[in-house]
């Protein structure tokens, strides 16, 4: 019996519960996902302390958390140390093991929709990214390791993705747009990545740059999952792209949570279209 669960807040709503439930039925195990919403409030140290004592198998660990659990872990994985970022935890022996699985979850949700995307002459693509945060950091990571050599960030902010270009390797060319800039130079790119919280729900109308053109053949990607088609989507969509849509990399990367969890690795090629049922009735 697997004992799981997610930190985090606010996450009364999390759809990481219904998720882990369906994999455990997939994978014929039995076990249960927990949500342990800590408040910013409560001291964090004493609510890990209970996980710890309660003996946990392993762990979710979402915002504001993702940084703030490093220091509880016995050992932490290089990508995650790397990325500053843990959102993952396994309880292996007694040690606790933080690790990241939103970049990998990223490129596994990016696989499943374009199974050539790999072998297509990555180093020859364009990638940009929008946005500068913990999402953009573990999507330019994962992007970088797996082969893409020129990776743009765009963001409000110029300083923040500055950061991120400190795990820039030497066979990666990456230079920092404004949002103004990446609005001029959209149509050069052949991949855009949208991380930013820009046309989430209730802002929904709301868009991170307006798209005017974009190149044949475009992938646009949006993390943001609610509503399932952003305003940046749609646009990107009535002009020709190829889409994207953020649910999918919450599947892959709890896919690739529960295989750190239980050695299982899961075909779940149906649950894309009850999470966006299940998104849809919200
Ligand atoms: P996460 O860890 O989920 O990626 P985050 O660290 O809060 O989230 O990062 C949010 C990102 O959204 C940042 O890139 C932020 O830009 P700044 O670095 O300039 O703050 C971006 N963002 C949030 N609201 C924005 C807005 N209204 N306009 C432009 N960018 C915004």
């Amino acid at each position: 019996m697997y004992n799981l669960g997610l930190i985090g807040y606010p996450i009364k709503h999390s759809l990481s519960p219904w998720i882990h439930e369906g994999f455990f039925l997939r994978a014929n195990l039995t076990g249960q996902y927990s949500i342990f919403e800590i408040n910013p409030d409560q001291s964090f140290a004493e609510e890990v302390n209970k996980l710890k004592d309660q003996n946990i198998h392993g762990f979710n660990v979402t915002v504001p958390y993702k940084q703030m659990i490093i220091k509880f872990l016995d050992e932490i994985d290089s990508e995650a140390e790397k990325m500053g970022a843990v959102n993952t935890v396994c309880n292996e022996n007694g040690k606790w093991i933080g690790y990241n699985t939103d970049g990998n979850g990223y490129l596994r949700a990016l696989k499943h929709k374009f199974p050539t995307i790999f072998n297509d002459k990555m180093e020859t693509k364009r990638v940009l990214i929008f946005g500068a945060g913990g999402a953009a950091r573990g999507i330019y990571y994962a992007m970088m390791s797996k082969g893409f050599k020129h990776i743009d960030l765009a963001n409000r902010t110029v300083a923040s993705a500055q950061k991120i270009l400190e795990l820039k390797n030497k066979y990666t060319n990456s230079s920092i747009l404004s949002l103004t800039e990446a609005e001029d130079k959209i149509d050069t790119y052949d991949m855009i990545i949208q991380t930013t919280s820009v046309g989430m729900n209730p802002e929904a109308d709301q868009s991170i740059i307006e798209i005017e053109r974009l190149k044949q053949g475009a992938i646009v990607s949006d993390i943001v999952y609610q509503p399932i088609e952003t305003k940046f989507l749609k646009d990107a969509k009535s002009l020709g792209a190829h889409i994207h849509y953020g649910h999918s990399m919450l599947l892959y990367q709890a896919q690739s949570a529960f295989e750190k969890w239980t050695g299982k690795r899961l075909v779940i090629n149906d649950m894309e279209k009850e999470l966006e049922q299940k998104l849809k009735g919200r």
